[in-house]
């Protein structure tokens, strides 16, 4: 049975996702998740892009202890010193050097020839070898480049010390014949690559980044490169809990397994889609909500009858195996903190404390809470982000005829309490008017996405905004039984973090109005 790596790139190739931008903070949080999910190797950035990359992957460094910690590096000094910079706390440090091959970036992107790429690349992984033990080298469009010259870059990467050579598909072309024969053949001719880890990294633009990532286990390779939930450039990347699956459910067919702990995949799901603000669509394979659910009559009986009718997999076997006994408005504290427990939150009583009040107001609204909207309802909690201002409470005048006015409610830092109203285009728009004006600053919403947590018409809404100002861009969510004070609690998260994230310690001065003084504050 062959042991297969698992290289996790969510927090570089995934962090390229349009729209995806993650703090240093919410990075190390994930990262932690990947290393208890067993990652082998956590990419934690590209130390050399820029100083938040940098400061990203130095905090990853430090805080995981488990995991192999990478760094990506174009094939120059510069950034081969940044990495080891970065990467210089790490329990267990790792180089990823690239050079583009394939003759189209060759000349129309690099402008080089193949004897220039074949030295850089050389110079690159030899100064790496300086500092590093572990240099894993990409071929970046592996999969267009003429197969001689990948033999070529194979011995080039062996001479000069690499401990890993990486294949990618970066453009997701292959079919899986295709890229498993470019391992076969590689290995074929270059004699001495088995001291090497052949390591196999695909996208998703033809949507075979997984049946890829598959045939290259088949084809021998020791080391499969992916995100949680896929995400990534373009149509993202090989999803790291589909290939984990397939090959723990198709054993009988791959003589192959990885050390993922696959209890932990829904749990990771879950914060990567929490923290990148990219939903997980419900079909998804492993971690869709509707993976495990069976909805036609036949498949009912079926099911009831014997689970291996419809069911190839068990959902305990990814980490959906919760309780699902409900919770309700006469739950207690002591019932609402050994859920807690049993979901895998450890929290400190105030914390518990605060959540619970939450969680009344809701359990008021909403008949029962069950595992989903207790998670949702942590999730939102969770965050650090400084409550400088606080949702009260809003009023909205809206008709289908009518202009939609809303009012807002805002305590500033504890203790002010702000009020003002505006007119908009639409409900949330008069909302996120209305509380521009308390806040004083004007934001650009970047992104607005509304998703339910759970099914039935009392379902908690759970709305994701992306706002930025002045080249900072920050994220919020929100969750309530109500859509629009989802919106409103989404937007002002977003907002405090902007204002943690620029440095503004207050609110300008001359702006909104204190409750009292203004005629919509009382
Ligand atoms: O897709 C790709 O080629 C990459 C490399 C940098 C490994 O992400
Ligand atoms: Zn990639």
């Amino acid at each position: 049975m062959r042991t297969i790596k698992i290289f996790d790139t969510t927090l570089r190739d995934g962090e390229q996702s349009p729209g995806v931008n993650l703090s240093q903070k919410e990075k190390v949080e994930i990262a932690l998740q990947l290393e208890r999910l067993g990652v082998d190797l956590i990419e934690a950035g590209f130390a050399a892009a820029s100083p938040g990359d940098f400061a990203s992957v130095q905090a990853v460094a430090k805080a995981v202890k488990n995991s192999s910690v990478v760094s990506l590096a174009r094939s120059v000094k510069k950034d081969i010193d940044a990495a080891r910079e970065a990467l210089k706390d790490a329990e267990h440090p790792c180089l990823h050097i690239f050079l583009a091959t394939s003759p189209i970036h060759r000349e129309y992107k690099l402008c080089m020839t193949k004897e220039q790429v074949l030295e850089q690349a050389a110079e690159a992984i030899a100064y790496g070898k300086k500092f590093f033990s572990e240099i894993e080298f990409s071929a970046e469009d592996a999969g267009r480049t003429e197969l001689d010259f990948l033999v070529e870059v194979a011995q080039m990467a062996v001479k000069n010390g690499a401990t890993v050579l990486n294949l990618p598909d970066t453009v997701g072309y292959l079919t899986p014949a295709e890229y498993a024969h470019i391992f076969k053949y590689v290995a074929e001719q270059v004699p001495d690559l088995g001291k090497l880890r052949l390591s196999a990294h695909c996208h998703d633009d033809l949507g075979m980044a997984v049946a890829n990532s598959l045939a290259a286990v088949e084809a021998g390779v020791g080391q499969i490169e992916g995100t949680i939930n896929g995400i990534g450039e373009r149509a993202g990347n090989a999803a790291i809990e589909e290939v984990a699956v397939a090959i723990e459910t198709r054993k009988d067919f791959y003589p192959a397994a990885t050390r993922l702990n696959l209890r932990e995949i829904a749990r990771t799901s879950r914060l990567v889609s929490k923290l990148t603000g990219m939903f997980v669509p419900g079909n998804k394979a492993v971690v869709g909500a509707n993976a495990f659910a069976h909805e036609s009559g036949i498949h009912q009986d079926g099911m009831l009858k014997n689970e291996a009718t419809y069911e190839i997999m068990r959902p305990e076997l990814v980490g959906h195996d919760r309780t699902n006994l409900v919770l309700g408005k006469h739950s207690g504290r002591h019932a609402f903190r050994e859920r807690l427990k049993d979901l895998g939150y450890t929290l400190a009583d105030e914390q518990v404390n605060q959540l619970f009040v939450r969680f009344k107001k809701l359990a008021d609204r909403k008949k029962t809470m069950d595992d989903d909207d207790v998670i949702a309802l942590v999730e939102e909690r969770l965050d650090d982000s400084a409550e400088i201002f606080s949702l009260e409470y809003f009023h909205l005048s809206y008709g289908t005829q009518s202009v939609p006015t809303a009012t807002v409610r805002v305590t500033y830092k504890g203790e002010q309490v702000i009020g003002e109203a505006a007119c908009g285009n639409g409900s949330v728009d008069a909302i996120y008017k209305a509380i521009d004006r308390v806040v004083g600053v004007d934001v650009e919403l970047v992104d607005y996405k509304i998703a339910s947590v759970t099914h039935g018409k009392d379902a908690l809404g759970e709305v994701f905004v992306q706002l930025r100002k002045d080249g900072v861009t920050v994220q919020g969510r929100g969750v309530s039984t109500d859509v629009l004070e989802a919106s409103a609690r989404a937007y002002i998260e977003a907002v405090n973090r902007l204002f943690v994230r620029l440095g503004h310690d207050s609110r300008p001065a001359a702006v909104g109005a204190v409750a009292g003084a203004s005629a919509l504050g009382s």
